[in-house]
């Protein structure tokens, strides 16, 4: 693995701020990239495909259902009409069924010969880790806790990323209900246990944190937030804005914005909703996507998820270069 994977890794972050040029970026600089599958249409992973350049990796999210409350959602959809009204935009039909394209993303991850394919959200098959495998890929498989890591070391994969709670954007978690993202990412690197390398993943900003975990064992360490103003990113102007303006006061685990927990800047949305908000990805992503895309074009970072991990405060901008060599283990910045 460690001819693919660098002790820093550029993590997947879907919605926008993983794009070709950050992953080509990360990689020219000596980490290791991701583009981010998730949300695409095939035909734009494939475009993606065709632009990165390097040893790159793909993440794809596992269709993974969870048990869902209809009335509990068609309650939170009419408490969402003022947002909607607020914006000018209907609220679509509750949508349960969506896979992301699952088998069309691994079936281009197959045909381009991907180097690296982590999962998040679930497990993925053994059959599909396996096919992949014979294509000549490397597997990740992402996990929040022991139970998951034995879960997922059955299907085969060539790593895992242990995720602590700390991280930005989804978690990982395959039990939504009741997750409070109060495992440090130490915790769960310590708690995985694993014949395979681990990735640790969640809140590291500093070169000091990723020595640290290196120390502890991990194979690698996997960086989102630390990106999200990179010259390279593809982050909404309003999130670069919001931290770059210092009006991220904290972050927060919410479900407000897809039914799934994920850590996100504290703003008015997730102070009106988080308590109210029922479990239920996709369904709840289908849902707030208009108010969102809306909010995200009037630039209003009050009503638009902001994923970010808790150490948002380090995060800086300039070149993708300059960030990576900030982080890279040894060094003084
Ligand atoms: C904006 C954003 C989007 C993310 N999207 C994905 C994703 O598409 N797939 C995935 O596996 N992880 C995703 N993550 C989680 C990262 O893989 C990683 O676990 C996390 O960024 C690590 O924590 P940090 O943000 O504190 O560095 C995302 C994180 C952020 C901040």
């Amino acid at each position: 693995m460690r001819d693919l994977i660098r002790p820093l890794v550029v993590a997947p972050m879907a919605g926008g701020p993983s794009t070709p040029a950050l992953v080509t970026a990360a990689i020219a600089a000596g980490a290791t990239g991701f583009l981010a599958a998730g949300y695409k249409t095939p035909q734009a992973v494939e475009a993606e495909l065709k632009a990165v350049e390097g040893a790159y990796g793909l993440n794809i999210f596992v269709p993974s259902p969870v048990p869902v409350d209809v009335p509990a959602l068609e309650r939170y959809r009419r408490l969402l009409r003022p947002e909607a009204a607020r914006y000018g935009v209907e609220l679509p039909a509750l949508r349960l069924d969506d896979d992301d394209h699952f088998t069309a993303k691994i079936e281009l991850a197959i045909a381009y010969g991907v180097p690296l394919v982590s999962f998040t959200f679930g497990v993925p098959d053994r059959a599909v880790v396996t096919a992949l495998q014979q294509a000549g890929s490397r597997v990740l498989i992402t996990v929040t806790s022991a139970a998951e890591a034995a879960r997922a070391l059955a299907a085969g994969p060539d790593a895992l990323i242990a995720q602590g709670g700390s991280a930005g954007g989804h978690s990982a978690t395959t039990s939504p209900d009741g997750f409070t993202g109060d495992t440090t990412t130490l915790d769960v690197l310590a708690a995985v246990r694993s014949e395979v390398p681990v990735i640790a993943a969640g809140g590291v900003s500093e070169a000091a944190t990723v020595e640290r975990l290196l120390g502890a064992g991990a194979l690698a360490v996997q960086c989102g937030t630390a990106f999200l103003l990179a010259d390279e990113a593809g982050t909404r102007p309003a999130q670069r804005d919001f931290m770059l303006a210092g009006r991220g006061a904290e972050t927060v685990i919410t479900r407000a914005f897809t039914g799934h927990p994920a850590r996100a800047l504290r703003n008015r949305f997730t102070d009106t909703y988080s308590e109210v908000a029922p479990i239920g990805y996709p369904a709840v992503h289908h849902l707030t996507a208009p108010i969102r895309a809306a909010a995200a074009q009037a630039a209003d970072a009050d009503t638009i998820n902001l994923w970010a991990g808790t150490g948002f405060r380090s995060a800086r901008s300039g070149t993708t270069a300059a960030l990576v060599a900030r982080l890279m283990p040894g060094s003084q910045s």
